[in-house]
């Protein structure tokens, strides 16, 4: 390429060497952020205007430019030239073959790729936050439908892997909407910081003309300003908080995944997953393996991978813009992508599974899930909980030892034990377990319906709202 088409094309002599070109271009990456770069133009060259910075005529004729880049960009039409290094080029390089180079070379008055791309990534990352919020409350909505329909549909509840107390599925699947909520809570926060306008840092000390920076962060939906222009054009805090934020929500769709994984064993034997959302084995005629839930598992390591990739970058940067941040986005759109598609998938997969629950209720009544209850009943009777911890300890050994459960043991083995138990015993159920756990985060049934009607208003109260609070589109 000839070293005279770039825009600092006057300080050299000899074009950039080729191999440098290819090696610090960001086109194939950074031509996601087109229509956030135009948008932030506009809403640029419209202050430059009002500013009387540039002719009223030339800021007018910029933006009706660069509205049909917006048009060309949103119907797939943007002709993108991989000579120009990045999307910035592109959209002046582009604008200027539509107005012309002198018009054209008006917008980029005031303004530095620097805080240029800082807000662009900014602006991507709120959309992105936007997308991933709604993608999160569809999987909710889903989880939601089931819990309620596996409201008492009982299970064994599981530490450490083992078989603990019973449990209602509705309360095993409303712990994911929990975790969630929890993950559309750090999105959202991340959103607020996310939400300032670094335009008119320059590149890097601020610039020497009398900007409208407020009206300019107005105009993009954005709650305000950066205060420090070297921290401006140096700040990926937002990335890495979207990151750490995305990488958390992976890990719990990747605990959702594990689970998928145990209960579709034989072994486990809970559930089938629908024939759509699981695949054979080349070899073995037999396999119907979950790859979808282990995918969802093994993509975690990238937004892991990804959070600890922009945390090194920035790690020990020098104030301020350093070439360095350009590497925030290629992590920033694999996250984006890998997580949404690990959203999407699952809200798709969950409603096809087929829930065993007979299966998965004789589990919960089988054993010994039943002895918390056991030695409840004799607190119930009196004694201290320690001593009839100590009690059923016993009864189990010998009930184990025999190979017998407790349900099976008679009144008088029972008695053999403390004189406490009665006949009433042998009411102990798994149905009875669930039902008398009625605390608020319990797993009785109705504490079930409470919750996820409970989270169904949250949920409602979210539809059609930014977590900015803005309206959907910024501008
Ligand atoms: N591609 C660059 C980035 O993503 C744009 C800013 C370039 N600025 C510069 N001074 N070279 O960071």
């Amino acid at each position: 390429m000839d070293g005279t088409r770039k825009p600092w094309g006057g300080r050299f002599a000899r074009p950039t060497d080729r191999v440098v070109e290819a090696y610090t271009a960001s086109i194939d990456v950074d031509r996601r952020l087109a229509r956030e770069d135009i948008l932030g133009s506009i809403a640029h060259a419209r202050m430059l205007g009002r500013q009387g910075i540039i002719p009223a005529e030339d800021a007018a004729r910029i933006v009706t430019g660069l509205e049909r880049l917006l048009d060309e960009v949103e119907r797939g039409e943007f002709p993108l030239d991989p000579a120009l290094e990045d999307i910035h080029m592109n959209v002046e390089a582009r604008l200027a073959a539509l107005i012309g180079p002198e018009v054209a070379g008006r917008l980029h008055t005031a303004r530095s790729r620097n805080d240029q791309v800082a807000l662009d990534a900014r602006l991507w990352t709120l959309r992105a936050i936007d997308e991933m919020v709604d993608a999160i409350d569809r999987l909710q909505a889903v989880l939601l439908d089931l819990a309620e329909r596996h409201a008492e549909d009982i299970l064994p509840g599981y530490t450490h892997l083992q078989r603990a107390q019973p449990v209602t599925l509705g309360h095993h699947l409303m712990a994911y909407v929990e975790m969630l909520e929890r993950d559309v809570g750090r999105f959202t926060d991340c959103a607020r910081r996310t939400a300032s306008s670094p335009l008119g840092s320059g590149a890097l000390a601020g610039a020497p003309y009398p900007l409208d920076r407020e009206g300019v962060a107005r105009e993009l939906g954005l709650a305000g300003v950066t205060e420090n222009s070297l921290d401006a054009v140096s700040d990926r805090d937002f990335v890495v908080e979207f990151q750490a934020a995305a990488a958390i929500c992976m890990m719990h769709l990747s605990r959702l995944a594990e689970e998928i994984v145990l209960w579709s064993t034989t072994e486990f034997g809970f559930i089938t997953l629908d024939d759509a959302f699981a695949t054979g084995s080349s070899l073995m005629p037999q396999k119907k393996n979950p790859d979808v839930a282990e995918l969802a598992r093994g993509r975690t390591g990238r937004i892991y991978g990804n959070l600890i990739a922009i945390l090194t970058t920035l790690k020990a940067l020098p104030l301020s813009y350093n070439r360095d941040l350009q590497e925030d986005k290629p992590g920033l759109f694999d996250t984006f992508d890998t997580l949404m598609s690990t959203l999407d998938i699952m809200a798709r997969m969950l409603p096809t599974v087929h829930f065993h629950t007979e299966r998965m209720r004789a589990a919960a009544g089988a054993g010994y899930a039943l002895a918390t209850d056991v030695a409840d009943y004799l607190v119930q009777k009196g004694l201290p909980f320690r001593e009839a911890h100590h009690i059923v300890g016993a009864l189990v050994a010998y009930a184990a030892k025999q190979g017998r459960g407790l349900h099976e043991l008679t009144l008088a083995e029972y008695q053999r034990f403390s004189p406490l138990f009665e006949d009433d015993v042998h009411a102990i159920s798994a149905e009875s377990a669930v039902c008398a756990r009625d605390v608020p985060g319990g797993t009785a049934p109705h504490r079930v319906r409470e919750a996820v009607a409970r989270a169904r208003a949250r949920l409602q109260e979210r539809v059609g709202t930014t977590p900015t609070g803005s309206a959907r589109d910024p501008v």
